[in-house]
């Protein structure tokens, strides 16, 4: 049984497509140990208390410097001894030490199809405002493993989006989630409880899969 910690800062649609996952069995062999955020009032926080999933806020405004919130930060996720951490919307730049603690084995759900619309700055509904002032046609979702950079970590899964003339950045943000995010983020999940994800030469592989 892989052993999940999802990290979130928001609302936590993310966090409540993988709950419903491990409930109607497209997650197999997961389970959610708890959930951290770093803002408390994230209704993600209230998702996972009403699920019975323990779920605490570590926040940066409790602590003197970056540095300590970073420390305090890893002492919490080590103490639900994850296999695997989401990050399902967590607007928090993930410490390097932690990124060395977990090696491919911390994976983000990004709402753009990397490497478009990514990296310092692209987050949130800024990630669709630039998509639609760009005016590119097609845009999408990807979970990728998380390394040192911002979202430069090994691709796991993608999937397009179309961008309609009508959008605004929330029905955007709103269609990408439903089209793309909640479904990837659970197959994400359920893949790697399978055991059937590898990295190599910073590129996943996906075993068993013919599409
Ligand atoms: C999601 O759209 C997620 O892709 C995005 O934040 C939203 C969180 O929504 N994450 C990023 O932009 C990370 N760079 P949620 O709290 O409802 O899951």
């Amino acid at each position: 049984m892989l052993n999940v910690l999802v990290c979130v800062s928001g609302g936590g649609t993310n966090l409540q497509a993988l709950i419903d996952a491990g409930k109607d069995g497209r997650i197999r062999n997961a389970r959610i140990a708890g959930v951290i955020s770093n803002n408390r009032s994230a209704y993600a926080l209230e998702r996972a208390r009403q699920n019975g999933i323990d779920a605490v806020c570590i926040s940066p405004k409790d602590f003197p410097d970056r540095a300590a919130f970073n420390r305090a930060f890893l002492e919490k996720v080590k103490e639900y001894a994850p296999d695997l951490i989401v990050l399902a919307g967590f607007l928090v730049n993930i410490p390097p030490e932690m990124i060395r603690a977990y090696p491919n084995r911390i994976i983000n759900i990004h709402p753009s199809l990397i490497p478009s619309f990514c990296g310092t700055g692209y987050y949130g509904l800024k990630v669709h405002e630039a998509v639609l002032a760009r005016g590119v046609k097609v845009t999408g979702a990807t979970v990728h493993f998380v390394d040192e950079g911002t979202d430069t970590g090994p691709i796991l899964l993608q999937k397009s989006v179309e961008v309609l003339p009508a959008d605004t950045p929330k029905s955007l943000q709103q269609r990408v989630m439903e089209e793309a995010e909640w479904i990837l983020l659970p197959r994400a999940v359920d893949l790697i409880a399978a055991g059937r994800v590898s990295v190599v030469d910073g590129k996943t592989v996906i075993s068993g899969r013919n599409e």
